[in-house]
């Protein structure tokens, strides 16, 4: 036998800028099209945004070949999405010189994002996230994809964006419900990584729900700026880069088991609630941080009740389905103490016994 090694040069470093200020959606297609001369640039958007004044802002005087995924949400992130729009972009004979802007919110982003990264192999997207949760989270750190009709996020790849711009301005548009579930991401990141940029997020509750310029334009630096320390650290999520997934476990598999009726920053703060049970209940937490966290999702105005329709054995089942699962059973973030990830020999994810997480969620079914 004859072995011939193929040497792959390892992938050059690389880095992305993150534009963060209030009003600017106007001036962003020029910058793109200053920086990417000669690009053919291809837009894809949703239902929602398309009916509001961004896209026209966005847009100017300008026209761009695009997509409007219909019906916005969850139900369009799906693999049958994505052949439409790989179709479409063939239809105009898009090269490997196009781009893909994405403007919208965390599905706008994630459907993008996977489109670009297998269109012909790989063309650039640029990231404009119009929701709480994308420009908390989704829209750095290079996730992409889509659910299959078993689990979220079953075909997916990492594609960092070229460029993201974020104009908090956007979020004027957002429904409450959307807004201030997506404020949980926020919420997530002050309780991983900065106890005081939590106390910043109840102090500050007012004016922030108030959709003030202001204290948005300092979460939206807050939240880039520890996302970015911890995909910096951990691209590919390893082991550091599974903090950002702190209440996401028993999150994801609530949100999948309603069959996404629960939107995802809900099932978060469902998820967060759950970790913090499982923290008590191995002694890293008392009572007084969960009750905290109570408030803060109730003056959020954000229900912790598990529909009656879902039951302990769907959410067991979408926990043994979770991506990071390891012989069925996936392992747990969990904090040592508000602002600061449990890490024991190097590992950031723990097992936790299926008994206690059955406790746990058992715990969750009887919230009020
Ligand atoms: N949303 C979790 C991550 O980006 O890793």
């Amino acid at each position: 036998m004859r072995k011939i090694q193929v040497k792959i040069p390892s992938c050059p470093k690389s880095s992305y800028c993150v534009a963060v200020g209030s009003g600017f959606l106007s001036e962003v297609l020029p910058q793109i099209k200053k920086a990417m001369p000669g690009k053919e640039l291809f837009l894809i958007t949703d239902a929602n945004i398309a009916k509001t004044k961004h896209l026209k802002n966005f847009l100017g005087r300008q026209q761009l070949p695009r997509f409007i995924i219909s019906p916005a949400g969850e139900k369009s992130k799906n693999i049958k999405t994505v052949i439409k729009i790989i179709e479409e972009m063939e239809k105009r004979t898009l090269g490997r010189d196009c781009a893909v802007i994405a403007l919208g919110g965390g599905t706008v982003g994630d459907i993008a994002g996977f489109v670009a990264a297998i269109y012909k192999r790989g063309v650039p997207v640029i990231q404009i996230p119009t929701t709480t949760v994308s420009q908390a989270d989704s829209a750095i750190g290079g996730k992409t994809g889509v659910d299959s009709s078993i689990s979220k996020n079953a075909f997916g790849a990492f594609k960092n964006p070229a460029a993201v711009f974020i104009d908090v301005r956007t979020l004027e548009t957002l429904d409450k419900e959307q807004f201030n579930t997506g404020l949980v991401e926020s919420i997530k990141h002050g309780l991983i990584a900065d106890e005081k940029y939590l106390k910043y997020l109840q102090k500050n509750l007012k004016a922030i729900l108030a959709r003030k310029s202001e204290p948005l334009e300092y979460i939206a630096v807050k939240n880039c700026q520890i996302k970015a320390s911890v995909v910096e650290a951990d691209p590919y999520e390893k082991n550091k880069r599974r903090i950002l997934n702190y209440g996401h476990t028993i999150g994801h598999a609530v949100e999948s088991a309603s069959n996404y009726k629960i939107l995802h920053g809900q099932a978060v703060a469902i998820g967060i609630i759950a970790a913090n049970i499982i923290e008590q209940k191995r002694g890293l937490a008392d009572e007084k941080r969960l009750e905290e966290l109570k408030n803060l999702f109730a003056k959020l105005d954000i229900s912790l009740k598990i529909p009656k329709s879902i039951t302990k054995k769907q959410i067991l089942d979408a926990v043994k389905r979770d991506k990071k699962a390891v012989k069925k059973w996936p392992p747990f973030v969990l904090l040592e103490k508000t602002g600061k990830v449990l890490c024991r020999n190097d590992r950031f994810a723990h097992n936790v016994e299926r008994k206690v997480v059955e406790e746990t969620i058992d715990i969750l079914l009887r919230q009020k």
